[in-house]
């Protein structure tokens, strides 16, 4: 099964998913090392994840994607741009909403977009589970609560790449852990789609 995984960062929703071939797409470099370190048998690539669904959709059976949450989150301050004037609003980044566009009317796979909960009325309905709104074009039975909480699941991560993990210079290294994905929800999703595939096949 070849899998793309966009916005790949540092492996929440990947991290328990095996027989797969992954292609990872991560912009910014030092979270990418840290992806291809946890995951050597991934092919990852830097660049810009939005554009490379474009151009490569096709070329996979399964495709998650978790597009830049800041601008759909119901953290007010990540909404709005501190100016001398006081505060003016961002617009949302609407490269989300594109993405489950682009999905939903050309991609023949099974597909899952995941993101935060919004501070507005999600404009395509998603199925929420665990603190996150998911796009998916199969059913998968929504968990209510996080099994376990993600700083739990990350420790072990954080242990065998703490150096790594230290070396880290990025303005809001704690948002890259906060954005993850529960590995077993990942893993529960993509086990999800592959019963719908098989009973496809068997119908
Ligand atoms: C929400 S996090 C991903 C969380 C991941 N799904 C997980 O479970 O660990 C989003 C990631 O997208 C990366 N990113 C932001 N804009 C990007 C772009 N245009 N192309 C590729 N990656 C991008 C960020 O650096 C960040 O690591």
């Amino acid at each position: 099964m070849k899998v793309l995984n966009l916005y790949a960062g540092i492996g929440g929703n990947r991290k328990l998913w095996t027989d797969v071939d992954v292609t990872a797409i991560e912009l910014n470099p030092q979270i990418a090392k840290i992806y291809q370190d946890f995951f050597p048998q991934d092919r990852v690539f830097i660049t810009d994840a939005h554009k490379y669904l474009l151009e490569h959709f096709s070329e996979f059976d399964f495709i998650w994607s978790s597009p830049p949450c800041p601008t759909h989150s119901r953290m007010n301050n990540l909404n709005y741009i501190k100016t001398e004037q006081g505060q003016k609003p961002k617009y949302p980044d609407m490269r989300l909403y594109e993405e489950i566009i682009l999905l939903k009317h050309w991609f023949e796979g099974d597909w899952c977009v995941e993101n935060v909960i919004s501070y507005y009325k999600p404009l395509i309905p998603p199925i929420e589970s665990c603190s996150h709104y998911f796009w998916t074009n199969f059913h998968f039975s929504p968990w209510k609560k996080q099994k376990r909480y993600i700083r739990e699941h990350l420790c072990d991560m954080e242990d065998i790449l703490a150096e790594e993990y230290k070396k880290l210079k990025i303005p809001n290294k704690e948002q890259i852990i906060n954005n993850m994905v529960n590995s077993e929800l990942g893993l529960h999703i993509l086990n999800e789609s592959k019963r719908n595939i098989q009973s496809e096949l068997f119908k």
